[in-house]
């Protein structure tokens, strides 16, 4: 699908067929996703873990389906991704990174500092939290869309981040990303049409011109 038809149409699917699973070959196009996108640093310190319906732990289970406040779809998704950061591990290895980068020319030696400067004050920072998580997003976007070109449905969807890194064995210097778990699968049958759900905001009540307050005017619609 053309890049600019799948995120027009592109939808967040709440009921899935549970008795389709999602082959190997798509998964390993989802999952290989977030690698495309940009990461700060060039670390990656996020990881996922992967829940297949088809192989579903049933001890686990339950804990698991509190902590994603037990929405039926996600009951009924043939796969799910649960994404956490890891703030100590990535700023440890950022340095290392940016000084990589900088060997290979991708970042100037002057700008090195003032890059390192946001893991000066430590690993626990809230900016660099925010940060990864935010990143983080960027590839569950990425494998939402990969999901939904390959015909699946795909749904990002909040959990409940402590419950979800107990049932799920999350070690303790590892943060749940709080709405950065993708719920996958075949859409069912009665899945309503996309004009039937939900209606999007104009383009330019979006946007300010050069600071804050100061509405933009343009012509890309909405
Ligand atoms: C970060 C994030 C968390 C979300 N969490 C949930 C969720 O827990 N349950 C749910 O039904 N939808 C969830 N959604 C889906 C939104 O409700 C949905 O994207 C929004 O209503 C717009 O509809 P659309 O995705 O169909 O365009 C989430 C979306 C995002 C981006």
């Amino acid at each position: 699908m053309e890049l600019a038809e799948l995120l027009i149409t592109r939808r967040s699917t709440r009921r899935f067929d549970p008795s389709r699973d999602v082959p190997d070959d798509v998964l390993d196009r989802v999952l290989a996703a977030p690698l495309a996108m940009p990461h700060a640093g060039n670390t990656y310190d996020w990881r996922g873990v992967v829940l297949r319906r088809s192989q579903r732990d049933g001890q686990r289970w339950p804990a698991v389906f509190d902590a994603l406040m037990r929405q039926s779809y996600v009951e009924e998704a043939a796969v799910l991704i649960a994404w956490a950061v890891q703030p100590g591990w990535w700023a440890d290895r950022y340095r290392e990174n940016v000084g990589e980068l900088v060997r290979r020319e991708l970042i100037e030696p002057e700008r090195a500092g003032d890059l390192l400067s946001v893991i000066e004050a430590g690993p626990d920072a809230r900016h660099l939290t925010v940060g990864l998580v935010g990143e983080a997003m960027m590839g569950v976007c990425a494998a939402m869309l990969t999901a939904i070109d390959a015909g699946l449905g795909a749904t990002v969807t909040a959990c409940k981040p402590k419950d979800l890194a107990t049932a799920l064995e999350i070690p303790g210097e590892a943060v749940v990303c709080q709405w950065g778990v993708l719920a996958l699968g075949w859409p069912a049958g009665d899945v309503p049409a996309p004009d039937a759900t939900a209606p999007k905001p104009a383009v330019y009540d979006q946007y300010f011109d050069g600071v804050w307050g100061e509405p933009l005017r343009g012509n890309v619609g909405g």
